[in-house]
């Protein structure tokens, strides 16, 4: 773990930042994972409800699924933030709705939101949220294609865009992370408040919801009618003549 010197002007957070998510930044060069580097702190009460980690690169992110989150080093916002307390139904819509009203606020671009994780544009991925439950929170990992450029996205070999590719311009990270906090805090404190009101925002922005969806399972590969989610976050799919509760999967939009 290497002390950050580039990308980031966190001088430029405090003005902007709010008061409680982003009271304190770590920024580093380069880390294993910034939500396993979150998951130590945690651990070791180095950090606590609001504590932020940023890092230009990461040599194992991780994605949902046991997936591997690549991204060339300051091409990407990677950050983590530890949340509490958890909510295993409300974390992925204050998570997302969060990216998606950060997004719109420095780009103009309003991402839409694909069950329960991802953040697209044009239809591709600019983002991507990793939630995972520590101590008596949880950490809200999240990594946004900021700046990639055309080839360094050809190597990451997905359906995946970034904000300079989409809006046609360099975006300002420290803008972004910025907005990203801000929102972070507005969508947490709003959950603990108007629970519902943010559950039927996330639903509601779910482009996910009334698409066919090819769903895929450690087990089992179906299509089906995406029809809702359920309270605890789950998405229900149709399977045959069932509704069935989908957790851990992957979901693939068909093409309409
Ligand atoms: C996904 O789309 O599967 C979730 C991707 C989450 C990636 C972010 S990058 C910052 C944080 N640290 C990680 O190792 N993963 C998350």
């Amino acid at each position: 773990m290497t002390e950050a010197r580039l990308n980031l002007d966190l001088s430029s957070l405090p003005k902007i930042s709010p008061p409680i998510v982003g009271h304190t930044i770590y920024h580093f060069r380069s880390v294993d994972s910034t939500n396993d580097l979150m998951k130590r702190m945690v651990r070791r009460g180095t950090a606590t409800h609001g504590t932020v980690v940023v890092s230009d690169e990461q040599m194992s992110g991780r994605g949902r699924l046991g997936r591997a989150w690549e991204a060339a080093p300051g091409s990407g916002l990677l950050t983590s933030t530890f949340v509490e307390p958890f909510d295993p139904g409300l974390s992925y819509a204050v998570c997302s709705l969060a990216v998606s009203s950060a997004v719109h606020m420095v780009t103009d671009r309003l991402p839409e939101i694909k069950w329960p994780n991802d953040l697209l544009l044009d239809g591709l991925k600019i983002g991507g949220i990793l939630v995972e439950a520590q101590g008596r929170g949880y950490i809200a990992g999240i990594g946004i294609n900021s700046n990639m450029n055309s080839e360094e996205l050809a190597r990451i070999g997905q359906k995946a865009t970034s904000l300079r590719v989409a809006c046609g311009h360099i975006v300002d990270q420290s803008r972004l992370l910025g907005a990203l906090l801000s929102c972070l805090e507005g969508e947490h404190e709003r959950s603990r408040s108007f629970p519902e009101a943010v559950f039927r925002d996330w639903r509601d922005a779910l482009v996910t919801l009334g698409r066919q969806v090819e769903v895929e399972t450690s087990r089992e590969r179906w299509v089906g009618q995406a029809v809702d989610v359920a309270p605890d976050g789950s998405l229900l799919v149709t399977n045959d003549k069932r509704i069935v509760h989908v957790y851990a999967a992957d979901v693939r939009l068909r093409a309409v």
